[in-house]
């Protein structure tokens, strides 16, 4: 595939196989993520590959917002377990975070450069016959999804990946025409 097919071919993987993920191929994975590009080379981010144990920590972080949500105590803690379980089975996840720094400007070139080593690392899993699904929200600040990583002091999650081998693949979600939103300014 070329880059162009692969960047068209990405989805957000919600289903994956059995197959277990190997070392090797996270490893490989992770360097290519750190070939992004970043201003002043501050090299903010960090990655936290997680196994099951983590994983069913993070999930159980996760599943302990939705079963806030829920008023009768069992429904609640069914949802709590079930999510942790899916978390727990699923063939590879990842946690990265950014280092903070003090300085906005700073900050938020990381954040962008630390986006740009994740769209790296999942188009390389998509180029191997991988899947992604990128996730975000609340729950990185979450004290507990926090200890679940072990994430340092200093940094701030800002994804979690989970990576496999897909299942099914998801049809393309509809985008608009990028010429929508271009102005070619003379
Ligand atoms: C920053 C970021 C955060 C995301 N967070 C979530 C999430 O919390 N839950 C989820 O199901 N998908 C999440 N996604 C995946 C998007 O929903 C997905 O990319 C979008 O639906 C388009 O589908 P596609 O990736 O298959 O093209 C996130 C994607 C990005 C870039």
């Amino acid at each position: 595939m070329d880059i162009f097919d692969v960047i068209t071919s990405r989805r957000s993987i919600k289903n994956f196989t059995d197959r277990s993920i190997s070392n090797e191929a996270i490893q490989q994975l992770l360097q290519i993520a750190v070939q992004a590009p970043n201003h002043r080379l501050t090299e903010p981010w960090r990655f936290y590959v997680l196994g099951p144990e983590g994983r069913g920590h993070y999930g159980a972080a996760l599943g302990a917002r939705k079963a806030k949500k829920i008023e009768d105590p069992a429904a609640a803690d069914a949802v709590l377990q079930k999510v942790a379980e899916t978390h727990r089975d699923l063939p590879a996840m990842l946690a990265v975070s950014m280092t903070v720094d003090e300085n906005p400007e700073i900050r938020e070139e990381d954040y962008a450069s630390t986006f740009m080593a994740i769209q790296n690392l999942c188009l390389a899993a998509c180029a191997m016959g991988l899947g992604t699904h990128v996730k975000s929200g609340a729950v990185m600040d979450d004290p507990s999804a926090r200890a679940a990583v072990g994430v340092g002091e200093n940094e701030r999650i800002v994804a979690t990946i989970s990576l496999g081998e897909p299942a099914d693949i998801p049809a393309p979600k509809h985008r608009h025409e990028a010429s929508d939103f271009t102005k070619w300014v003379p």
